[in-house]
């Protein structure tokens, strides 16, 4: 006798609360209109307000609803806070810092490692209390292809990046007897304000001109030339949440044009 073959239909996440980090800009601004379409109501964080009021004027014509929440991800405590009563986690603010480590500022390396591994481990942290007794929860990282190979120049980012993957699969193996999952996204070089502010100092720490960034640093290892669209990367995030994905946990979904095919 066969298995029943389960039926394809849109992704439906109306009663539905999401959190999304990093939601006024690039890969967590579509995430949040995503999963808002699919009819959840988003808790959009973020420390800019003139992006969040962008977000939330795009917004109306969704099924579901973007609420904006201005938060410095720094403020650890006030992140865990937020993040009771989620039913859907998406931890994806970041920030990027291009140095040799010998000129790293210790500062940098100390924020980005907070809000890149120390905020999603506390967001994660305020969220799984209801999961849990909901039996229902969905985790995403926003994770890199940094997050499973290194590049020269990016310390800290590698690192929180490194981190939030050994986060993620501890979270899935604990959520596992909950109905939580915990996966990683992990793109390759996405078309967003984070990989164009970062042109100049990856020009002056790599020696070349700045029109020469993409395609001999940036693209330099993906078979595929071209940078990655946000609304694609928010396409992969909303499969994770979709009842077919249930299954999937504790794994890392590359989006990386063959970089990693290396
Ligand atoms: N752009 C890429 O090529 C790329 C590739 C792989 C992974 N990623 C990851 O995707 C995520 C989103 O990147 P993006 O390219 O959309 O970046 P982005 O710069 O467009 O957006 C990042 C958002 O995070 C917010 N943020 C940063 N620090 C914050 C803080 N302390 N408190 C609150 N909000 C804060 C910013 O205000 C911004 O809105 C990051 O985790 C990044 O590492 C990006």
């Amino acid at each position: 006798m066969t298995a029943p073959h389960p039926t394809v239909t849109p992704l439906d996440l109306g009663g539905r609360t999401a959190l999304v980090t990093g939601a006024a800009s690039g890969i967590g601004r579509a995430c949040a209109l995503r999963l808002a379409a699919a009819g959840a109501k988003v808790r959009a964080v973020d420390r800019d307000v003139p992006g969040l009021d962008a977000l939330a004027e795009a917004a109306p014509a969704l099924a579901g609803a973007v609420e904006p929440h201005v938060l410095d991800l720094t403020d650890l405590d006030a992140a865990e806070q937020l993040a009771a009563g989620t039913d859907i986690l998406v931890n994806n603010a970041g920030l990027q810092c291009v140095r040799p480590i010998e000129e790293f500022p210790p500062d940098v390396f100390h924020t980005v490692l907070t809000v890149m591994l120390e905020a999603p481990f506390r967001l994660i942290r305020g969220a799984l209390p209801h999961m849990y007794a909901q039996r229902w929860g969905r985790i995403v990282n926003l994770s890199s292809v940094h997050g499973l190979r290194a590049s020269a120049y990016k310390s800290a980012y590698v690192a929180a990046k490194h981190g939030l993957e050994g986060l993620s699969k501890t979270a899935a193996l604990e959520g596992a007897p909950h109905g939580v999952t915990s996966n990683c996204v992990n793109p390759g070089y996405v078309r967003t304000p984070l990989v164009e502010a970062q042109i100049a100092d990856q020009a002056e720490a790599h020696g070349v001109p700045p029109e020469r960034v993409l395609a001999d640093v940036l693209l330099k290892d993906s078979a595929l030339k071209r940078l990655i669209e946000p609304a694609e990367v928010a396409e992969a995030v909303a499969y994770l949440c979709a009842p077919h994905a249930s299954f999937i946990t504790g794994t890392s979904l590359v989006l990386d044009g063959g970089w990693t095919a290396h």
